[in-house]
């Protein structure tokens, strides 16, 4: 009887892991692999929609993004291509063949897969970069605005992933950031934030502002922004 319950004991830790967690506590190898199997379904898993998005990331960002002269956008984990795409091709850049510091519109993603689509579906403009959270392969204080949509969950280590968002933004740049919620979310061991702290949690981090706001049925969003000194 036993061996039997702990068969089962092992299963449903097994599932919670790769189901809920996805992978989370397993390192983040084992994260960008199982992105890496669920690149093609990733949309479809998704259903985003296409009016909502623009509405609620798309037309945001370019407010901010129009009060900046030639500002630069990373998306970090950046997926599918979700926040370019929610921006309707975004500020342009001169040459899409500029090297990369020169990019308006930049993302980083581990996944090769997910790249690949993100690529295929945002086209020539911005320019991807496969790489980690932590370290960012971004130069410091060069970019306006950094993306982080429903990736800070997944990552090893939360506050080095907002430390790098930090290094890589100008003073008085902007964070868009979410936070995952829901009954899932506690069972995210040690990568997640409760909805009440979150703002407290960016502060401490070293941004001078954080307002969060309802976003998803399991994410709220959060807009911080780095101290001009
Ligand atoms: C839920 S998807 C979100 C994708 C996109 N931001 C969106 O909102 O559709 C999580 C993304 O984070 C990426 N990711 C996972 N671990 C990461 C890490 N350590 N550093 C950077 N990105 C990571 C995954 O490959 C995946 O593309």
């Amino acid at each position: 009887m036993l061996p039997l319950l702990l068969i089962v004991a092992l299963i449903l830790l097994l599932v919670w892991e790769l189901w809920v967690c996805e992978g989370a506590h397993l390192g983040r190898r084992v994260v960008v692999w199982l992105y890496d199997l669920a690149a093609t379904r990733y949309d479809g898993i998704k259903q985003f929609d296409a009016d909502w998005e623009r509405r609620f990331l798309g037309e945001p960002l370019e407010k901010i993004l129009s009060d900046l002269p030639n500002a630069r956008l990373l998306d970090i984990g950046a997926g599918t291509a979700r926040t370019f795409r929610a921006l309707n091709g975004g500020p342009q850049a001169p040459n899409s063949k500029d090297a990369l510091d020169s990019r308006l519109l930049v993302g980083v993603e581990p996944s090769g897969r997910m790249m690949r689509l993100g690529r295929e579906i945002a086209g020539p403009d911005p320019a991807w970069v496969q790489g980690w959270a932590v370290p960012l392969p971004i130069t410091r204080e060069s970019f306006d605005v950094a993306v982080c949509l429903e990736v800070l969950e997944f990552t090893p280590h939360p506050r080095q992933t907002i430390g790098e968002i930090l290094r890589i933004l100008r003073p008085g740049g902007w964070a868009l950031l979410t936070n995952r919620i829901g009954w899932q979310a506690p069972l995210i061991f040690g990568r997640t934030v409760s909805r009440t702290r979150f703002t407290d949690f960016l502060r401490e981090q070293g941004f001078e502002t954080a307002e969060v706001f309802p976003w998803q049925v399991d994410y709220d969003i959060a807009w911080a922004r780095k101290p001009w000194t």
